[in-house]
């Protein structure tokens, strides 16, 4: 089996499908990675797999999708974090065994996702995610999207991640046994490619905040459910190094640019 750090490498967004269903060992290869749930918050999030036709639900960024995986969640603190980190254990694992994913906030018909899975006053569902397999070639329009979207560029290592203060850049070197999880977090997929993850090591202490670049709307603040992707990629990783990792939440202090706001801390020991 691929190492998570492997997966991750290689993980792109899927926008072109071809057009074949899912056979009955990946359907229940699906079913099994959706039962899963948990998160470091203790926030439940609900998967639904749905068929697109039968609920036409459609996505103008996509080709050839058959099926699609929405989640909602109770709108209590921290539930976007806890939504993108198991949201992205889910697509991560789709990649593992060969399926194609793209979390979608804006292009899809919301409305039809939404009644689909039943999303209460009290609910949100941040994003959903066509899954299939992947076509042989990317359509038009998504190489379109991907040059618009920059989808391919990522920050420098040392304008995303600091050591113990945030005008310290932190080094690939200096990040020890830790560097491929920071590496994991710098290739983490985000709305828009906008890349609102900031770390700063601290000992064993790994701290994530959020350098917002796009406003709230009434599903929330998308940039979060970004930055429980990244934690994810971080935890995934850094316990494949053979760290112990465990969450919490208790601001370090750390002076902060303007526009950064704290989010979590992952103590990593061995
Ligand atoms: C929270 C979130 C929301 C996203 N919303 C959309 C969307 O509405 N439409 C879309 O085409 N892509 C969407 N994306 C995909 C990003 O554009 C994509 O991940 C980014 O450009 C990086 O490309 P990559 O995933 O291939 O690495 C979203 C991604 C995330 C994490």
């Amino acid at each position: 089996m691929d190492s998570a750090y492997h997966v991750i490498q290689r993980r792109k967004s899927t926008r072109t499908f071809d057009e074949r269903p899912l056979s009955a060992e990946d359907r229940h290869a699906l079913a099994v990675l959706l039962e899963k749930g948990g998160n470091p918050f203790g926030v439940p999030v609900e998967f639904h797999f749905l068929d697109a036709d039968k609920h036409s639900l459609k996505s103008p960024a996509l080709v050839g999708e058959k099926y699609y995986v929405a989640a909602k969640v109770e709108r209590v603190p921290n539930c976007e974090i806890a939504f993108g980190y198991e949201f992205e254990r889910f697509c991560l694992e789709a990649e593992a065994i060969g399926l194609g994913t793209v979390m979608l906030a804006a292009s899809l018909n919301r409305e039809a996702f939404e009644r689909a899975i039943e999303v209460s006053d009290s609910e949100v569902m941040p994003v959903a995610s066509p899954v299939g397999y992947p076509a042989a070639k990317r359509s038009m329009r998504e190489r379109a999207m991907r040059k618009a979207l920059g989808a391919d560029g990522r920050m420098p290592f040392g304008e995303l991640f600091f050591d113990g203060a945030f005008d310290m850049p932190l080094t690939p070197e200096s990040a020890g046994d830790l560097r491929q999880a920071f590496e994991a977090v710098r290739l983490a997929p985000s709305a828009g490619n906008k890349q609102p993850w900031r770390v700063v090591l601290e000992g064993e202490c790994v701290h994530f905040y959020e350098c917002r670049t796009i406003g709230e709307s009434p599903l929330g603040d998308i940039q979060k459910v970004d930055l429980g992707i990244a934690l994810v990629h971080f935890d995934l990783v850094a316990s494949e190094a053979g760290f112990e990792t465990s969450f919490e939440q208790g601001d370090p202090g750390i002076q902060l640019p303007d526009g950064v706001e704290y989010i979590a801390t992952c103590r990593v020991s061995r």
